[in-house]
Order: structure tokens, then C-alpha cells, then sequence
């Protein structure tokens, strides 16, 4: 064993259970932004379209990543979203100003196309209504729309363009990051938590099966953040089951052991705004619990200068294609590490976004498709993390950094599948240039054997993937052992890694 190693230690207990991982952690997003849409998922001249248009490439890799919802169409693009330009027969749909991306929208993709593709990806649709320049009524007519069977103006409508049973969409967001200037009808807490409880009430109404989300804050630096919370819960509390984060990192100091630490931050957050909600449930007596949807994730920064240079209203023009590098996935392991470690409260999540846009997939219009760097942790939690998540007592080395002081070499989560008696560890070794040599006390999974130790690890934090070169990839020589019935990771410097033990079978 290598002479640089520093030692943790773990304890893992089947009875310490955080709570059941609800799969739609595990969620995505798909904007009218850029190529996501156009160019991404929908390119009817590509070699692999569909009779419909869409990428088969696309479909298949997003269907390894088994993505349970996906959150839809935006983003800030909903603010100023008419819904009704993108359905009924594709020639009479309106050209627009897409004001948010400063893009022209063609609306060949709409409610009924996106519901379309979801289905082949094996997803529910979370769907957002446009809060900043509509209201009640454009949100409980697509609701009618959407999931009314039928008898009714809008779910006739629906019927006539072809599309008979009702799409029964389950989970509605009230508006998008309402709290922030740049959002196309920006709102004060008190318009936004008026409007969106009215909202909601007609939606309920319309449809009182669904489950609807209310605004959170933007991101933690918003000056409005957490009072937003509080002031927006007054109003929404009694109807929104759930309450929105964003967040996103991006290391533009270019400081790795920093920017590893982020997700420290991600944490913080989570704690602060299940604070607020039991607050406002304390303060208004309720028996309800508020969840938490943590609706966009991710690393966001590497586009930002270049996209100050693209030219206006063009249609799919290549906005936040960000290139992720090795160090970006190591965070990006650790940002799904903090949700499973809190999945008690955090019962939906949306990596942002899903394909060319902030993304783990990327496509060439008109040719090949790849991973990205952060596609790999993404799809091993979102496969094997699911069962009850369990809580562990960790001890291990810290360091302190820029913004962070305390910061675990080793950050952790554990999952264990009841169903397949497959107990799985995600670890993330933060240390710049030592090997991490974890003992783990498995005491309660008696008879349990290594299956695999994957290891996501690179020389180079910078190193990149592209369509022709892909440096980033996974292996499975990880050299994780049993010693004294203890389970011994082996974590190199700089790694993510994903460890599966299961039940011996007694045969
Ligand atoms: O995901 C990109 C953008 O980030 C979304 O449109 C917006 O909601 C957030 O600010």
C-alpha cells in the first residue's frame, strides 16, 4: 500500500435508516434553451430520428441513466411561455421571441410532443406554468388540458389533436425562481405568495390528484434568501406539497480542494430551508410536512464568457454547453451524496439540465452523441442508489479551505436494497494527492461480498471529454477488501467511487 495514505473510519448499521430514497431524486430537466430541445432530443433529419423526430441516440442514453421525472420547459423560458403555441397541427404554430434566452422559439415541440418523448425515456413529466406574464388561467386550462378525460373545452381540445386519454401529469411547479430580477415578471414574495396559492387552489380544483411546487429561493446568494421562504409559505403552505431549490457551483477561482467542498454549502442550504418549513408548519399549527425539490442541480460556469458572444434570436443556438471536466464530476458525486443524505426531506430532485445544456449528454446536431465527465456519477447513484438510505457515523480527516473550514476528506452516502440485499456505498475521496483508506464496520450485513468497487479517478482535474475523446470513464478495478470482517475502501486521491456488496447466496 502506498506510504501516502491517510485512514477514515465508517460505521454502517441496517438499523440507522435516514428514510426510503424516493427515485425522483434521481430527476432531470429539459428546457426550451439552446439545443436541448432542438438539436437535442428533436432532430427530425438525423440519422437515428424516429418517425416523430426525435433522437434514438438520445433516447438510449437517457434511458441508461433511468431517469425517473423530468421538469419542463423551463426554466426561465416558462416566465414568458404561451402553451398553446406549441400544440394542435405544427404548421399553424406561431414563430416567437423567446425572451429569456433571447432565442427564436419555433414551438415544433410542445406539451403533447415532450409527454411523447418522456414515455420512451420511461419518465413522468414534472411540468411548470408560467407565473411571470400568465396566471390562474392559462395554468388551470393546461391542467385541463393535460388531465381532464374529456367533455370539457380544453380536454376536447386535447382529444381533437390526437392525443385521447388524458396525460395525467402528476407534478406542477408554480412559476420558476420568481425572486430573481432577471425573471420575465418578477415578483415580491407577497405577489408571488398571493398569486401562487390562487393558483394552485384553481389547479387543485381542476385536478386534486396533483402535487405542486412552491418557489424556493434562486440560489442561497439571493439577498431575499431565507426570508422568501417564509414570506412565500404564509401563503402557499396549505396547498404546495413541495418548495423548490436551485443551486449551482462552478470553480471560478480555480481552486480544486474549494470547490470539492461545495457541496458543504448544498448541505447548509438543505438544512436551512427545512428550518423555514417547520417554522411556518410550527406557525400555522399543520400537521403537513413540506418536501423539499431540489428542481436544478449542477456545475454551471464554463459557458458563461462565451455565451456572452452569441448572436440573437436565432433558433437552438449553442447557450450553457458547458465542457465538465473530472473535477466537475467529483462535485457533481458528492451534490447526489447530500441528497441521498437527506432524502428524508428531499423527495425530488432535477439534475440541470439534461441534454447539450448543462448536461451529461451532448449531441452533435446532425451527428454523434457523448457522455460527459459528470454523466458517470449521475447514472451509478441514480441505478443502484435506490432502497433506504442509511445513515453512518464517519470519522475522518478534515481540511480547511477558502470558504470551508472542517471539510471531510471523505464525504459518503450508503443505500441498502432490501429487495436486492445489495448494500452500496458512493464515497468521494477530496484529497488533492493521497490515497484515502476507509474502515468500514459493516456489523449488521452479515455474509455480505464485494460485487464491485467502480472508480471514477484522473491524474488531470481538468481533464475533459470529448466526442472523439474520451478521457473520463469509469473502471472496475477498484481495490477495496475484507480484513477481519471489515470492509477496507481504498479510495484514491482525487476519486468517486461506487462500492456494491451483496448477500452471499447460500448455494
Ligand atoms: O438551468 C438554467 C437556468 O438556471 C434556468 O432556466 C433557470 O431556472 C436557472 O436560473
Amino acid at each position: 500500500m502506498s506510504e501516502n495514505h491517510l485512514k477514515a473510519k465508517m460505521v454502517v448499521d441496517r438499523t440507522f435508516k435516514i428514510s426510503d430514497v424516493n427515485p425522483r431524486i434521481y430527476g432531470s430537466f429539459i428546457e426550451h434553451l439552446g439545443r436541448a430541445v432542438y438539436g437535442g432530443l428533436y432532430e427530425p433529419g438525423h440519422p437515428t430520428a424516429d418517425e416523430h423526430g426525435f433522437r434514438q441516440d438520445v433516447i438510449n442514453m437517457v434511458k441508461e441513466l433511468q431517469v425517473p421525472i423530468i421538469r419542463y420547459p423551463g426554466g426561465n423560458m416558462v416566465s414568458a411561455y404561451n402553451w398553446e403555441d406549441g400544440v394542435g397541427p405544427k404548421e399553424k404554430r406561431p414563430k416567437r421571441l423567446e425572451l429569456a434566452w433571447r432565442s427564436l422559439e419555433t414551438n415544433e415541440v410542445g406539451t403533447n410532443e415532450f409527454v411523447e418523448w418522456a414515455k420512451k425515456v420511461n419518465a413522468e413529466v414534472m411540468m411548470a406554468v408560467n407565473l411571470g406574464t400568465r396566471g390562474i388561467d392559462a395554468a388551470r386550462n393546461l391542467v385541463e388540458y393535460c388531465n381532464h378525460p374529456a367533455g370539457s373545452y380544453w380536454s376536447d381540445l386535447r382529444r381533437e389533436h390526437g392525443y385521447k386519454d388524458p396525460h395525467n401529469i402528476k407534478v406542477w411547479c408554480l412559476g420558476n425562481e420568481m425572486d430573481g430580477p432577471w425573471q420575465i415578471g418578477h415578483k415580491t414574495a407577497y405577489e408571488y405568495g398571493r398569486l401562487a396559492a390562487e393558483t394552485a387552489k384553481a389547479m387543485k380544483l381542476v385536478d386534486p390528484t396533483i402535487e405542486l411546487v412552491s418557489c424556493g429561493s434562486s440560489n442561497t446568494a439571493m439577498p431575499t434568501f431565507p426570508q422568501w421562504e417564509a414570506d412565500t409559505l404564509e401563503y402557499t403552505y396549505e396547498y404546495a406539497d413541495y418548495i423548490s431549490m436551485h443551486q449551482y457551483y462552478g470553480n471560478t477561482e480555480n481552486d480544486t480542494a474549494n470547490y470539492l467542498a461545495k457541496s458543504m454549502d448544498m448541505e447548509d442550504f438543505i438544512k436551512t430551508v427545512i428550518s423555514v418549513c417547520d417554522y411556518i408548519k410550527a406557525k400555522k399549527r399543520s400537521k403537513k410536512t413540506m418536501y423539499l425539490s431540489f428542481d436544478e442541480w449542477n456545475v454551471w460556469f464554463h459557458s458563461n464568457e462565451q455565451d456572452k458572444k452569441l448572436e440573437p434570436w436565432t433558433v437552438a443556438p449553442p447557450l450553457l454547453e458547458d465542457v465538465y471536466n473530472f473535477e466537475d464530476a467529483l462535485l457533481v458525486g458528492s451534490m447526489l451524496n447530500t441528497l441521498l443524505r437527506h432524502s428524508d426531506r428531499v423527495k425530488m430532485a432535477c439534475m440541470a439540465q439534461l441534454v447539450n445544456v448543462i448536461a451529461p449528454i451532448m449531441t452533435e446536431t446532425g451527428g454523434g452523441i457523448w457522455k460527459q465527465t459528470i454523466f458517470y456519477p449521475y447514472y451509478y447513484t441514480s441505478v443502484y442508489g435506490r432502497g433506504t438510505a442509511l445513515n453512518t457515523v464517519v470519522e475522518s480527516p478534515k481540511y480547511d479551505s477558502k470558504d470551508f473550514t472542517d471539510v471531510p476528506y471523505l464525504d459518503q452516502a450508503v443505500v441498502y436494497n432490501e429487495e436486492k440485499e445489495e448494500l452500496v456505498i458512493f464515497a468521494t475521496n477530496r484529497h488533492l494527492d493521497n490515497m484515502l483508506l476507509v474502515d468500514i464496520d459493516i456489523r449488521s450485513f452479515e455474509g455480505f461480498e464485494l460485487v464491485e468497487h467502480i472508480v471514477l479517478e484522473h491524474n488531470d482535474p481538468k481533464a475533459v471529454n470529448l466526442l472523439h475523446d474520451q478521457q473520463v470513464k469509469p473502471h472496475n478495478n477498484g481495490e477495496s477488501y475484507f480484513e477481519n470482517d471489515k470492509l477496507v475502501a481504498v479510495l484514491p486521491k482525487m476519486s468517486w467511487n461506487m462500492i456494491r456488496l451483496r448477500k452471499k447466496s447460500s448455494n
